[in-house]
This record gives C-alpha cells, sequence and structure tokens, in this order.
C-alpha cells in the first residue's frame, strides 16, 4: 500500500525526492554573478588587457597564447586575489540578496587543458574561497560552467572568441565538457545546502542552428545524470541542474527533461536588450515595455525558471561590450551600424559620476521593471556584481546601489506597477 501511495504522489508530481538546499519555487532567487573574475572578460576589466600592450589579447585563450606565461600568470593571480574579497560576499548579503552565481571555464581543471590549448589554470582554490565565504554570509552559490573546450558560443567570454564556435562539433569536446561537470559535481554533490545548484553550460549558441541543439540536448540529458546521480544509480543528489535555454524560445524546451521524471532541474534565461540595432534604438518606454512582457511567459513555464543573466543597461556603449577593439552600435562605431548610429555614448557608460540625474532615474526604472516581471517566475540573477573602477558601471550592481539606481534592499521599490 506504501509502495502505491509513494508512485501516485510522484506521478502528480507533489512529491519530490530532492531537497534542494534553496526553496526554488516558494522563494524569489535574487542574486549577482561575480561576472569577470575567475573567466576574464575585456569589458568588464579592460585594464588587464589594456596594459599588455597587445591589441591581439582579447580573450583568456589569447591572454596565455601571446604573452610572457609567467607575466600573465602574475597578472591573473594578482586580478583573482583583488577583484572579489570576501567583503564582496558581505555586501551582497547586505544588499538582501540570496545568490551569487560563479562562471568558471573548464580550464581551471588543469588536468582538462589539452595539448595546444594555452590557458592558464589556477582558478579552482578561488572557486572553494568563494564556496567559504557564501557560506560564511549565508548565500547560496550556483557554479557555472561557463567555457567549453571549443567554445559554445564564440564569445570572448567562453574564454575563446572566434566566428563559429567548435563545442558542438567535436564529440570529444563534449565527452570532456562532461568530464569537466563531473568533477565539478565531486566538488560539492555533499554541500547542495550552501551549493544548491550547478549550471551544466552558459549559452550554447543554438541560434547557429539544429547541429548545436541537438548536440546541447544531449548533453543536458547527460548533465542530469552526472548532476543528479553523482553516487550512482540508487541514490539521487540535492544538487539542481541548470540548463539553458541556448537562446530559443522557452517553450522549445518543454518536455526536456521535465517532471515528474526528472525533477531537480531548472532552466534559465538571459534576457538583454542592446545587442542588435533595433535594441539600441529603443527608447526608455520601449525598453521597459519589452521586459515587462516577458513576464507571462517566464510565469507559465512548468517548471522552476531563472532569468539567469540581464542588466539595466540599455545600450552596448560599454567599452569593449562586443569585444575588444569592436565599437559600439549605438554610436555607430560597429562595423555596419554608421548609418543607423543613436547619438553619442557619452553618459551612458563609464564612470558612474558622468551619469545625469535622470539617466539613473531611467537606470532604477528599467531595473525594477526588469524585477518587477523576473519574479513572476523564480527570479533573477544580474549580471555583473561589479566592473573595474570608472568603467560600464550601468552594469554594476555594487555601483548601482552606491549611486541610487538599485535599491539597498531590492524588494523596496519606487515604481511597483512599473509593469502594469
Ligand atoms: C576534437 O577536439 C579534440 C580536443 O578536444 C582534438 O584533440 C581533436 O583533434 C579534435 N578532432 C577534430 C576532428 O577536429
Amino acid at each position: 500500500m506504501r509502495v502505491v501511495l509513494v508512485l501516485s504522489l510522484l506521478s502528480t508530481g507533489s512529491v519530490l525526492a530532492i531537497s534542494p538546499g534553496f526553496p526554488y519555487g516558494s522563494s524569489k532567487v535574487r542574486g549577482v554573478s561575480l561576472g569577470g573574475w575567475l573567466v576574464l572578460e575585456p569589458w568588464i576589466t579592460p585594464s588587464i588587457f589594456d596594459s599588455t600592450g597587445n591589441p591581439a589579447i582579447v580573450d583568456e585563450w589569447t591572454f596565455g597564447q601571446l604573452q610572457s606565461r609567467p607575466v600573465a600568470t602574475a597578472a591573473l593571480t594578482k586580478h583573482w586575489d583583488t577583484f572579489i574579497t570576501e567583503s564582496d560576499f558581505a555586501a551582497i548579503k547586505a544588499a538582501g540578496l540570496n545568490h551569487v552565481r560563479v562562471p568558471i571555464g573548464y580550464w581551471a581543471f588543469e588536468l582538462e587543458v589539452g595539448p595546444g590549448e594555452p590557458y592558464i589554470s589556477g582558478q579552482l582554490p578561488y572557486l572553494n574561497k568563494a564556496i567559504t565565504w557564501a557560506t560564511n554570509n549565508g548565500l547560496k552559490l550556483i557554479i557555472d560552467l561557463h567555457g567549453a573546450p571549443g567554445s559554445q558560443n564564440g564569445y570572448d567570454n567562453s574564454g575563446h572568441r572566434m566566428p563559429y564556435p567548435t563545442w558542438h562539433t567535436n564529440v570529444t569536446n563534449v565527452q570532456r565538457t562532461s568530464t569537466v561537470l563531473k568533477k565539478i559535481v565531486a566538488m560539492v554533490k555533499d554541500n547542495a545546502a550552501n551549493v544548491p545548484a550547478i549550471q551544466a553550460l552558459n549559452e550554447p549558441a543554438g541560434y547557429f542552428g539544429p547541429d548545436v541543439l541537438a548536440v546541447t540536448k544531449k548533453y543536458w540529458e547527460d548533465s542530469f545524470s552526472n548532476v543528479r546521480y553523482p553516487y550512482g544509480s540508487a541514490r539521487k543528489s540535492d544538487t539542481v541542474l541548470v540548463i539553458g535555454d541556448a537562446f530559443q524560445p522557452l517553450s522549445y524546451w518543454n518536455g526536456v527533461l521535465t517532471n515528474p521524471s526528472y525533477e531537480g532541474v531548472a532552466i534559465e534565461t538571459h534576457i538583454y536588450t542592446l545587442f542588435s540595432v533595433p535594441e539600441v534604438r529603443m527608447s526608455e518606454q520601449e525598453h521597459i515595455n519589452t521586459v515587462c512582457g516577458k513576464g507571462s511567459s517566464l510565469a507559465s513555464v512548468d517548471r522552476w525558471t531563472i532569468v539567469g543573466e540581464w542588466s539595466p543597461a540599455m545600450t552596448d556603449c560599454a567599452k569593449y561590450l562586443n569585444g575588444r577593439g569592436i565599437g559600439s552600435r549605438y554610436d555607430g562605431s560597429y562595423e555596419g551600424t554608421s548609418a543607423t548610429r543613436v547619438g553619442s555614448c557619452a553618459g551612458w557608460s563609464g564612470s558612474a559620476s558622468t551619469f545625469s540625474a535622470s539617466y539613473k532615474t531611467s537606470l532604477r526604472k528599467f531595473w525594477e521593471a526588469q524585477v518587477s516581471s523576473y519574479e513572476k517566475a523564480e527570479g533573477w540573477i544580474q549580471w555583473t556584481w561589479k566592473t573595474e573602477a570608472g568603467v560600464a558601471e550601468e552594469w554594476s550592481y555594487k555601483s548601482g546601489l552606491a549611486n541610487g539606481w538599485i535599491p539597498s534592499d531590492p524588494t523596496n521599490l519606487i515604481y511597483p506597477n512599473i509593469c502594469r
């Protein structure tokens, strides 16, 4: 009788075998990513790239390839030691947030760096420190595998900028990624209270077509076993697997790893309204309307849905945002956009001290619109916690707190009805 009862509860999905380290579904995820720390991004820390003196150094791959390794290693080590410290975790907690998402590349695992791959390892001790700091400060940490062998999207933030990514074109790359994922799981599988979720891969570039999507789907399915069954088939972990939408509508993934057979899977989507000419041409109200319009479709997904990246930025004006040496659509300096130039980037990016009062009000409204909308689903993780001083501060949660466009309590909204 007992067996029958359990089975019938399972079939309705009302009993979950997982006890996650955070009550996903009943409490809202509010968090930030520690972008640009354990995976370099030229626009978050431009000085690290500028000080190489070599304009061909555009990502972490070329950072290791095109300069002396001792010099590169020293620069990376200094950055890892200083860009994020435990005081950041205390400030994140004090800002009323409950999650930190930490991007890391496969090359953090030294044994997984293949021959001819110029990456420099050394990030793992910092990931472990981050877990300790999150634990000390009562924050939940999501490990986000942000860079895979071959690059899953060709962005500089995958570690290796390239016109067409090659992760999905080579089964060895995908197998290596699963090996790395298993190593991540092995590190934290008994610590779901503090590391409740693992994101198996950031932003595989599904817009390149069905080949990428087929490989990604299989990889998500393999990741379910790797994240939820690290002890073998008889026992599940309490670690939630986070899959991504791969730039497809969330509905594309309906039926992939969904309840009730596959409990403990969340999906995340990234919402930016600035990486195309039509978007940088939108008015403030159009930006707000766009994000408000996402709420109902987010809420209609039949599983935990998190907006895992977003920003109050409304332009692509941040230096190197589109890549080192690449300009902005907003001011027409991006190749092919001079005819659709919107205006000067002055005052839209850089130091918050250059931002007008009305721009800061715009940032506040756009921030609140997104928070209101994304909390219709399971919540949000803003990109990003901090940027180097004086650069791209419209993207920085920390600068937003200091300059008033982000409230010191994320539930304290000035425009609570902005999406109505
Ligand atoms: C596939 O990638 C691996 C490294 O992950 C490399 O050693 C191998 O040569 C690649 N195969 C092809 C056919 O490109």
